[in-house]
């Protein structure tokens, strides 16, 4: 089983901020033609909030507009940047989808078990787990204590070492620790938000932040604490799932224009020829240093 996740993809109105600035439509247009040109499908993407940059229906359109094309079935989670009525308004069809209260939900139709959490709270930019969305969780681990889970949401449960971004964090983390340390069946915590890849060990499983398919946070370590996005290459998590032997494992996959791989050997006894690899030596290796 493999899991694409994409995140924070903020596309505006044609005429937004977000998307004449930073052009995110267009920057999540790619990232959809990146996951459809992978050799090995996924199963499925999800995307782990921050949708849109403004809340509004017509960001949901286009949105939906974008992910079209996506040949597997896509799953949306709210980020701090959403509305979750008007999400669901325009995803109407996404069965998934609660009609109403917390966008969480779980997904069971693969060998990895997706539980999806929802840290919004409306008009801030930090996130919460309250009371009654981590009973939720308890509940649904209880329900299924053999089968490997990724756990996602959009506000990762730990400090980055970024300080402007530390500042308003995950409210609620230190509870959602003592659950997931009751459920080792959690393989994962994958979360969006940084706009940046990111790993920390977190409550005897591993969590990670996907970055942004658009604009991602500029590293700023301490002492540095100033807000600033970069236009590094976005970049994808493909989870590989091996099997309870193997585990899951996660990859990043950039997404920045295309990089055909030169082969060494093609695993049925052929090997390269000097004059491809001199060709790919003129063609991939010069350009790579510009
Ligand atoms: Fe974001």
């Amino acid at each position: 089983m493999l899991i694409a996740q994409i995140s924070d993809p903020h596309v505006s109105a044609l005429e937004g901020v977000a998307d004449s600035l930073l052009r995110t439509s267009g920057h999540l247009a790619r990232a959809v033609a990146h996951l459809n040109r992978l050799e090995r499908r996924p199963d499925l993407v999800m995307i782990t909030g921050d949708l849109v940059d403004r809340g509004e229906v017509g960001e949901y359109e286009r949105l939906r507009e974008l992910l079209a094309p996506l040949r597997m079935p896509v799953f949306l989670l709210a980020g701090n940047h959403d509305d979750r009525d008007n999400l669901r308004r325009v995803f109407a069809d996404h069965g998934y989808l609660p009609r109403a209260g917390l966008l969480q939900y779980t997904v069971d139709d693969w060998p990895v078990r997706l539980v999806a959490l929802d840290t919004q709270v409306p008009g801030e930019a930090g996130g919460r787990l309250c009371g009654e969305r981590l009973a939720w969780l308890e509940a649904r681990l209880a329900e299924a204590p053999e089968r490997p889970t990724v756990v996602a949401m959009h506000h990762p449960p730990f400090a980055l070492g970024i300080p402007v971004m530390d500042a308003f964090g995950l409210d609620g983390s230190d509870r959602l620790a003592a659950v997931l340390r009751r459920h080792p069946q959690v393989e994962r915590v994958v979360c969006g938000h940084l706009h940046r890849p990111i790993v920390r060990r977190f409550a005897g499983t591993v969590a990670c932040t996907c970055p942004s398919t658009a604009h991602q946070l500029a590293l700023d370590l301490p002492p540095a604490n100033r807000l600033a996005f970069v236009m590094e290459p976005p970049a994808c998590m493909l989870h590989l799932w091996l099997g309870s032997d193997g585990g899951l494992v996660t990859h990043l996959s950039l997404i920045a224009g295309e990089h055909p791989p030169f082969t060494v050997h093609d695993g049925r006894g052929g090997s390269a020829t000097r004059s491809r690899l001199r060709a790919f030596i003129r063609r991939e290796v010069g350009s790579s240093l510009n």
